[in-house]
C-alpha cells in the first residue's frame, strides 16, 4: 500500500462533487480515471485529504457534437472517444492521436478532461487542444468559466484551474472543409510520453503548429501559408522554446526534432487540406467491454469528517464486486490498491506487482471486459465491476486456454514475472478484435515491459492463438 490516508467521496451529481470540493478546498483533488493521479499518489508526489471521484457523475457522461465543436464531458474515458461514432471524419486529429495517449490498459480507465487537467507537457491531448484552438469549461459551486486552451496551461502540470474548480468538460472544433490535419511524435515506445510531439492544423491562411515535450507546457505557433517560409519560422520557435536537456534527450536533439517533425507535420497537414482527404493514421482500436463504461451511481463509500476541514477517513469500507464470476466483498481502506485485494485480500496471486505506478503491466487484469493497470485503481474503484485475471483463463483445472497452450508451445514464457499481464491484454484484444493486424497486437504488447525481452516467441505465439481461435 503505497499512497498516504485519504477520505474518498464518489460523487453522484455535480453539485456532490462541487459541493466536497468547495468544502476541502486545497486539501481535495479530482479522480477522473486516475491514471496519472494513481502513480502521484503511489509515489506520495500528492497528499490529498480527500479524493472525490467524479467517474459516476451521470451528468458528466456525454460526448455532444453539435455540429462545430465535439463537448466532452469530465468522465468520459480515452477509450469511448477513441471509439466514437465517426470520430475519424469528424475530427480528423483526435482521432489520430488517440492511439498514442498512454497504452490501450491505461485508456480503458483514463479520461479526456483528466488528461487535460493533469497538464504534462508531454502529454498528447493538451497538445491537441491548443493545435484546435479548442476550449475548457470551468465549474465550481459559484461559477462557470470557459477559458481557451492558449490561456489554460500555466506551466509544467498547473493550470488555470482555480482551487474548488473542475473540469466539467472540454470543446474541440469539429473538421472544417479545407482544412487538414496531421500528428506525429518520437517517443522511446509507443504509448510512451512523448520526448518531441507535434500537430498540425492547416488552412488556405496558413499552419497553426502546436508541439509539446519541450517547454512547460504545449506552445504553439501560427505559419506562413508559404513552405519556403517555414525553416527561419521553425527555426526561431524552436529557440524560444528554451528545451533543456534531461535523461530522455538533450536540447540539440529536441530542438532538431521541433524542426524536422514540425516542418513535416506542417507540410503533411497542407497535403492533407489539399487532398481534402482526412488523416490516415490508423489507431488501435479500444478493446474489450460490452459494458457501458457508466456505472450506476453508488453509495458514498467514505467522506471527509465535518469535524474540520478535509479530515482523513480512515475507516475501512464495504466493496463488492465480481473476480473470476464470484461475487466478493472486501473490507477496505480508500487509499487501498486494487492489485493488493486482488492478491493479499483474495488470493488470486496470479496478478504480479512490478512497478507499482503504471509503466510495467505486470499487475494488468481486465476490468469490465477491458485491460486494465490494477496497481493504478483503488479498491473502491472497482465497486460494482467485473474484474478477471490470469486464474480466470483455464477453461477447467488442467486444461489450458489456447492462449495459454500457444505461450507454452511456443517458448513465450521464460521466467514467467510479465505473462499474466500479458496474457490478460491479448485475451481481451483477441477476443474482441479477432481480426487485429500485428501492428496493433504490438502496439497491445507495448504496455508491458518484458524483462527477459522475449518478445520474439510472445508474438508468435500471440499470432499462432489468434489462427486458433479463429480456426
Ligand atoms: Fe502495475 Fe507495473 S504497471 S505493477
Ligand atoms: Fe520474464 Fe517476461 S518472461 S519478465
Amino acid at each position: 500500500m503505497k499512497p498516504a490516508r485519504f477520505a474518498y467521496v464518489r460523487a453522484a451529481s455535480p453539485d456532490d462533487a462541487l459541493h466536497t470540493l468547495h468544502q476541502a478546498g486545497s486539501d481535495a483533488c479530482v479522480l477522473a480515471g486516475g491514471q496519472s493521479l494513481l502513480p502521484m499518489l503511489n509515489m506520495r508526489l500528492a497528499r490529498p485529504l480527500v479524493v472525490v471521484d467524479i467517474m459516476h457523475v451521470p451528468e458528466w457522461q456525454r460526448i455532444n457534437d453539435d455540429g462545430h465543436a465535439l463537448r466532452i464531458d469530465a468522465s468520459v474515458r480515452q477509450v469511448s472517444l477513441e471509439r466514437h461514432r465517426d470520430l475519424e471524419h469528424r475530427q480528423p486529429l483526435l482521432h489520430a492521436v488517440l492511439p498514442f495517449v498512454g497504452h490501450a490498459q491505461t485508456r480503458s480507465r483514463g479520461t479526456v478532461c483528466g488528461s487535460i487537467a493533469h497538464a504534462d507537457p508531454s502529454a498528447e491531448l493538451p497538445l491537441v487542444l491548443l493545435a484546435l484552438r479548442g476550449t475548457v469549461h470551468l465549474r465550481s459551486r459559484a461559477r462557470r468559466r470557459d477559458v481557451r486552451g492558449e490561456a489554460f496551461f500555466a506551466g509544467t502540470m498547473a493550470t488555470a484551474c482555480a482551487e474548488g474548480e473542475v473540469i466539467a468538460a472540454v470543446s474541440f472544433p469539429t473538421a472544417r472543409p479545407g482544412t487538414g490535419y496531421a500528428f506525429r511524435e518520437v517517443a522511446r515506445r509507443p504509448g510512451d510520453f512523448a520526448i518531441v510531439a507535434c500537430a498540425a492544423v492547416a488552412e488556405t491562411t496558413g499552419v497553426r503548429l502546436a508541439v509539446g515535450g519541450v517547454a512547460e507546457h504545449p506552445r504553439a505557433i501560427d505559419l506562413p501559408a508559404d513552405p519556403a517560409a517555414f525553416a527561419d519560422a521553425l527555426d526561431a520557435f524552436a529557440w524560444e522554446l528554451d528545451a533543456r536537456d534531461d535523461m530522455h534527450a538533450t536540447a540539440w536533439y529536441r530542438r532538431e526534432l521541433v524542426r524536422q517533425i514540425g516542418r513535416d507535420v506542417a507540410l503533411k497537414a497542407q497535403a492533407d487540406a489539399a487532398s481534402a482527404t482526412k488523416i490516415s493514421a490508423r489507431p488501435l482500436r479500444g478493446v474489450g467491454g460490452k459494458k457501458s463504461d457508466q456505472l450506476p451511481s453508488r453509495r458514498v463509500l467514505s467522506r471527509p469528517s465535518s469535524k474540520g476541514k478535509g479530515s482523513p477517513g480512515t475507516t475501512s469500507h464495504t466493496i463488492s464486486f465480481t473476480l473470476n464470476n464470484h461475487v466478493v466483498f472486501v473490507e477496505a481502506e480508500p487509499r487501498t490498491l486494487l492489485v493488493d485485494v486482488i492478491r493479499h485480500g483474495l488470493g488470486a496471486t496470479g496478478t504480479h506487482v512490478g512497478c507499482e505506478h503504471g509503466v510495467c503491466g505486470a499487475c494488468t487484469v481486465q476490468i469490465d471486459g477491458q485491460p486494465a493497470r490494477s496497481c493504478i485503481t483503488l479498491a473502491v474503484q472497482a465497486e460494482g465491476t467485473e474484474i478477471r485475471t490470469v486464474e480466470s483463463l483455464a477453461p477447467e483445472p488442467g486444461r489450458l486456454s489456447v492462449l495459454q497452450a500457444c505461450f507454452r508451445e511456443h517458448h513465450a514464457l521464460q521466467c514467467g514475472f510479465c505473462t499474466p499481464g500479458i496474457l490478460m491484454s491479448l485475451d481481451a484484444l483477441l477476443h474482441t478484435r479477432p481480426d487485429a493486424t500485428e501492428n496493433e497486437i504490438r502496439a497491445m504488447l507495448s504496455g508491458h515491459l518484458c524483462r527477459c525481452t522475449g518478445y520474439a516467441p510472445i508474438m508468435r505465439a500471440a499470432l499462432a492463438a489468434q489462427q486458433q481461435l479463429r480456426d
